[in-house]
C-alpha cells in the first residue's frame, strides 16, 4: 500500500487519543496467527464507531462481516451494558475466533454472532419481524453491499444510522468502466445511498494504515 505518512499519523493519533488497549492488541496478534486478513478496522475507526453508537444512544446494533470482532468490540462498548450487537459472519473460524475477542474484551454478554450467509440472516431478521436497529455498520463482502443496505432500511426506523465501509477502495471507486465486481458492486451501493428517498447521506474519505479508503453514513428519514 502507498503510504505518504499515514500509518506513522494513525499510530500517533491512536496511542494519544484513542490510547493503548491491550484487549484489542491481543486479539490483533491472535489474528494474525489465525492467517486472518490485516482488513480490521484500525482502532481510530473502531473508536469512531463506539462514539457513534453512543452519539446515537444506539442500544441495538447490527454489523454485517464480523472477521475477528474488533468493530464489533467497539460498537458492543458502545451500546453499553443494556446494549446489544447482533453481528453476522460466513466463516465459522472467524465467527471462533471473534467469540473468543469479545468475551476477553469483556463485552461478550452483548454480542450475538449469527453463523452464515448475511443474506440470509438478515432475511430471517426481517421475517421475524425484528425490533428496529438504530445503527447499521455494513463491512463485508462488497458484491452483497446492495443486499445489504437494502436489508438494513427494513430493519432501521426513522432517525437509525446506516454507515458502509469501504466505499474508496484506493480510489478506484472513480473507475466507472471498471470490471472489478467490488469497484461497480461499491459504486453500485453510493448510487443507491446518494438517491434513496429514504436516506440523507454524505461519504468521506480516509487515509491509514488501511490504506486510502472511507465510509459513507447515511441517517434514515
Ligand atoms: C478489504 C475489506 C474490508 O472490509 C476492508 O476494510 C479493507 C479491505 C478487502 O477485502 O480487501
Ligand atoms: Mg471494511
Amino acid at each position: 500500500i502507498y503510504d505518504d505518512g499515514w500509518t506513522a499519523v494513525e499510530q500517533y493519533l491512536s496511542d494519544t487519543v484513542v490510547r493503548p488497549d491491550h484487549a484489542l492488541i491481543d486479539g490483533v496478534r491472535r489474528a494474525r496467527e489465525a492467517g486472518m486478513p490485516a482488513i480490521e478496522v484500525a482502532p481510530t475507526a473502531g473508536k469512531f464507531l463506539m462514539l457513534l453508537a453512543k452519539i446515537g444512544l444506539a442500544k441495538r446494533v447490527l454489523e454485517v462481516g464480523t472477521l475477528a470482532g474488533f468493530s464489533t468490540t467497539w460498537l458492543a462498548r458502545g451500546v453499553g451494558e443494556h446494549g446489544h450487537v447482533i453481528t453476522c459472519e460466513r466463516e465459522q473460524l472467524h465467527a471462533d475466533l471473534a467469540r473468543a475477542n469479545v468475551d476477553r474484551a469483556g463485552v461478550g454478554s452483548r454480542v450475538d454472532i449469527r453463523v452464515g450467509p448475511a443474506t440470509d440472516t438478515l432475511r430471517q431478521l426481517v421475517e421475524a419481524g425484528a425490533e428496529p436497529f438504530d445503527l447499521v455498520f455494513i463491512d463485508a463482502d462488497k458484491p452483497n453491499n446492495l443486499n445489504y443496505l437494502t436489508a438494513a432500511l427494513q430493519l432501521t426506523r426513522s432517525g437509525s444510522v446506516i454507515v458502509l465501509d469501504n466505499v474508496v477502495w484506493d480510489g478506484r471507486v472513480v473507475d466507472a468502466d471498471s470490471a472489478d465486481p467490488n469497484v461497480r458492486a461499491i459504486r453500485e451501493s453510493l448510487e443507491f445511498i446518494g438517491t434513496s428517498a429514504d436516506l440523507d447521506a454524505t461519504a468521506v474519505q480516509t487515509v491509514s494504515s488501511k490504506g486510502w479508503d472511507g465510509f459513507a453514513i447515511a441517517v434514515v428519514k
